[in-house]
């Protein structure tokens, strides 16, 4: 019997572990967690966010070592990887996500903070701008994709990418050579100049290179940048965001992962 009950015991925690989500490892909201995450953001952000978190630490860009993207400035409503409409603030699971997977090539993944330390320090950064405070962002609705591209959806999304002037700034082929790009006429909105992303290479995607994600930037935006949100030209009609997704996957060869 004892075995048994020690069993059953296991089984319990077992499944606690699963259910644990990383929602649930949320620290509440009260002076304690501030103080943490303000411990963390010292230890790991401030030398590139700054100390006021308006993204003018050490590292770079105020003193002119690196040029850009300039890191986040956290007084400001402005993000770029989030699944709200474009305009609005992210969801902090959008603020989790960007944490715990880094941005390719400017910010490493914080996967060396555990759960809590993570939520601890979003915390933080959340309390250096009021609008958190007000708003809760709602994110857009996020399908999950069709089982398989098909090779007339693909074709379908070439087309879409020729209708859009994609071209503009990614280029004939998505290798980032669009003529906006090459002629140096990008810029953000802090007015440095920006590269346009090569769309054959998804390990530099900073948003992310599934389906879903992509799914997710182009109805979002990425918001700063002269990436635009196609949620209007795509309204109601989300296999057509599909199609686009999967030609744009299969730009690296990949259609459907
Ligand atoms: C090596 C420099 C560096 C460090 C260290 C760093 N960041 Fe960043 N971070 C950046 C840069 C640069 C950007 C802007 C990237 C861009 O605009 O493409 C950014 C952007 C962000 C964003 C916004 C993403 C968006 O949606 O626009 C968040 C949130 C963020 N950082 C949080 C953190 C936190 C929290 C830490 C510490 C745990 C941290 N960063 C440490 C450089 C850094
Ligand atoms: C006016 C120029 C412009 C146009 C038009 C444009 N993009 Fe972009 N796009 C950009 C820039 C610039 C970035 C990089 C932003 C950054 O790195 O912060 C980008 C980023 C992206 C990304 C990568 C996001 C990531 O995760 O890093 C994808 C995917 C993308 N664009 C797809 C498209 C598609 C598809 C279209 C047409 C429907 C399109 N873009 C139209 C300028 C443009």
């Amino acid at each position: 019997m004892r075995p048994n009950f020690l069993r059953y015991l296991a089984i319990l925690a077992v499944t606690g572990l699963c259910a644990t989500s990383a929602q649930a490892l949320r620290p509440e909201q009260n002076t304690a967690t501030l103080t943490e995450g303000r411990r963390i953001y010292e230890r790991a952000c401030i030398w590139c966010h700054g100390a006021g978190g308006e993204g003018d630490g050490p590292s770079g860009w105020s003193t002119g070592r690196y040029s850009a993207p300039r890191p986040r400035d956290f007084t400001k409503d402005s993000y770029k990887l989030r699944s709200t409409p474009s305009g609005e603030l992210p969801t902090d699971q959008d603020l989790f996500r960007t944490l715990t997977q880094g941005i390719p090539g400017v910010m490493p993944a914080y996967r060396s903070l555990n759960e809590r330390e993570r939520w601890q320090v979003i915390a933080y950064l959340k309390s250096l701008n009021a609008a958190f405070g007000q708003e809760k962002p709602i994110p857009i609705p996020l399908p999950p994709p069709p089982l398989s591209p098909s090779e007339a959806g693909i074709q379908n999304g070439r087309t879409l990418y020729a209708k859009y002037d994609c071209r503009v700034c990614h280029g004939d082929n998505g290798e980032g050579d669009g003529p906006e790009a090459t002629a140096g006429h990008l810029r953000d909105a802090s007015n440095l100049p920006i590269r346009t992303t090569n769309l054959t290479d998804p390990s530099s995607f900073k948003n992310g290179a599934t389906a879903q994600d992509l799914y997710r930037t182009l109805m979002t935006g990425l918001d700063g940048t002269p990436m635009p949100s196609y949620a209007n030209e795509f309204a109601g009609q989300e296999q057509a965001v599909w199609d686009l997704v999967w030609y744009l996957q299969s730009l690296s060869g990949q259609p459907g992962r």
